[in-house]
């Protein structure tokens, strides 16, 4: 601080000391009010526009897609910044690293930036950064509550599924395939290999079943699937690149 300006300080100071009215209990007073009335609203929002029930909840299902509440779609946005790394970096970065930063930079600002201005439009650079981080805010959870669902709900972008395909790539999905293998882009790139193209290996359904039966570890027998889940599925792999592609 300028000494010019440390004394012009010291003298509104004094001056607001002598004239001004306490903290306790004039602020305090007025701040119990607000409260109040925040929580008077919300008690009254409560009762008239009431809270909507969904569906109920069902632990068998497969087809789930989890979605966050809209004001967490900045940090859903966000994961899918650090993706397609491993698998952890994403929720570390996402959940703890970029929130901390932001955290501890907020925390430390009124030290970094020991100007005594208080009138924003003397303050391009603190002003500049609110606009900043307020519109990646807003950007991310936009980007978020726009972003396509899942795989389980919307399918693999794979063309020319007949019947036996779209059964099979129902299987593929309800059974974890795409979380060990990919398929045209979509699922996770290992351990399993990459089956796009899997058809011009040419197996059949014989070959394919026992495979699925018994096949080499890690990747685990699905020999407790129903028969024709198993002939979709073989089908719907066997065909991927050639019929299905
Ligand atoms: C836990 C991970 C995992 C899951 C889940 C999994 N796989 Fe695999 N899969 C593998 C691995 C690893 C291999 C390679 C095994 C080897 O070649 O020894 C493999 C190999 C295969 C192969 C042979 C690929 C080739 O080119 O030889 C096919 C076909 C296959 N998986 C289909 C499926 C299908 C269909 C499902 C779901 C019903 C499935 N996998 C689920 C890990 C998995």
């Amino acid at each position: 601080m300028k000494p010019a300006d440390k004394k012009a300080y010291d003298r509104d100071y004094a001056l607001a000391k002598k004239t001004g009215k306490p903290f306790f209990p004039y602020a305090i007073f007025k701040d119990t009010i607000v409260a109040g009335l925040t929580i008077v609203g919300i008690i009254v929002l409560a009762i008239v526009v009431q809270v909507e029930v969904g569906e109920p909840v069902n632990p068998a299902t497969t087809d789930f897609v989890p979605r966050p509440e809209w004001y967490f779609y900045f940090a859903f946005e966000l994961l899918k910044i650090f993706a397609n790394q491993d698998v952890l970096t994403p929720v570390i970065m996402a959940t703890f690293m970029v929130p901390n930063i932001m955290i501890i930079l907020l925390v430390v600002w009124p030290f970094i930036d020991r100007g005594p201005e208080r009138r924003i439009w003397k303050r391009p650079f603190a002003m500049g950064m609110i606009v900043i981080v307020t519109g990646m805010l807003c950007y991310l959870t936009y980007l978020g509550a726009n972003s396509p669902a899942g795989v389980a709900s919307q399918g693999l972008p794979v063309g020319g599924l007949d019947e036996a395909g779209t059964a099979g790539m129902q299987v593929f999905m309800n059974n974890g395939c795409g979380s060990c293998h990919m398929v045209a882009g979509v699922g996770a790139p290992g351990p399993g290999p990459d089956l796009t193209n899997f058809g011009s290996k040419g197996w059949d359904e014989a070959k394919q079943i026992a495979w699925l039966k018994a096949p080499n570890p890690p990747m685990p027998s699905y020999a407790s699937l129903p028969p024709a889940d198993l002939e979709a599925l073989a089908t719907f792999v066997n065909g991927l690149g050639t019929k299905y592609k």
